[in-house]
């Protein structure tokens, strides 16, 4: 595996691989991986010649009291792993390179990154669409791989391509979860012991949401208030937002009457999680 830091570098490779005719995916990530990453490299593999992973925690999509300098890091344990799975080039991006000294261009998705998770933190959605297509630019892949942990986040970057007629498809797999259901996530690093079991009230949210609608209950304010309940039984989490919404456009869904999402973010002891699952 070959790891690359130059913004040029990068570009040169990927140019260089298209002239000789390969097929080149994209997986971005913050790194300290999991295996929720690492299927997302089984993914780009099946769709293309040659897979490359991004690991940039990016600063511009991290409030000013978020964990950007907590974040987790750990590059060459994710080197191992990113090797170990096959990816062929690590690029490992400088911010001061990423975000060149007076850089004044960025990308908002404005309708899509209002609500949800976007209402709760003002100018997430456009950092990360923004560096994302910095790295579609410099790494220029036919695919990326996403997972659907950060659905927001999928269906924003899915019409950024759109609307900027970016030749990439933007692919997103379902969560990996553990085996209890808690969605991996590099930030479960974060919970202790105790906070691991009170989370799994997550999925179980989510579950009894998707129970309820299978039985056959449409409205959605009913579908909600099911897994507020299971939501209350964790004496220390909070729900920032649960929303039940439609899956492409991300408006409320009052009844299911289409394709539908349960949206979600909680605090567990001031420990911010989102999931979500299809209903
Ligand atoms: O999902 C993530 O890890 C990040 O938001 C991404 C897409 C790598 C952009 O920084």
């Amino acid at each position: 595996m070959r790891q690359i830091e130059s913004i040029r570098e990068m570009q040169e490779w990927s140019a260089g691989q298209r002239l000789a005719g390969k097929r080149l995916a994209l997986v971005p990530t913050m790194g300290y991986l999991h295996e929720g990453h690492l299927s997302l490299v089984d993914e780009a593999r099946r769709r293309a010649d040659l897979v490359a992973m991004s690991i940039f925690v990016n600063p511009t999509q991290f409030g000013p009291n978020e964990d950007f300098e907590k974040y987790p890091r750990d590059l060459p344990r994710d080197r191992a792993l990113a090797e170990s799975r096959g990816v062929d080039v690590l690029f490992v991006p400088a911010a001061a390179e990423m975000y060149p000294p007076g850089d004044q261009t960025a990308v908002t998705v404005a309708q899509l990154s209002r609500g949800l998770c976007g209402a709760f933190r003002p100018g997430h959605f456009r950092g990360v669409a923004t560096v994302v297509a910095k790295l579609f630019l410099i790494a220029q892949p036919h695919v990326a791989v996403f997972g659907e942990k950060d659905y927001q986040q999928l269906k924003i970057l899915q019409r950024m391509v759109r609307d900027l007629h970016m030749p990439v498809e933007v692919v997103g797999l379902p969560t990996l979860r553990e085996k209890e259901g808690l969605a991996m996530s590099s930030r479960n690093a974060y919970l202790s012991e105790a906070e691991r079991m009170e989370a799994l009230n997550i999925s179980r949210a989510i579950a009894a949401a998707r129970d309820a609608a299978q039985s056959g209950e449409r409205r959605t304010a009913a579908l909600r208030e099911r897994a507020l309940a299971v939501l209350a039984e964790g004496k220390n989490t909070v729900v920032q937002y649960l929303e039940i919404v439609d899956a492409g456009t991300l408006e409320p869904a009052e009844v299911l009457d289409r394709p539908a999402r349960l949206i979600l973010a909680v605090y567990l002891n001031g420990k911010r999680l989102i999931d979500n699952g299809p209903l």
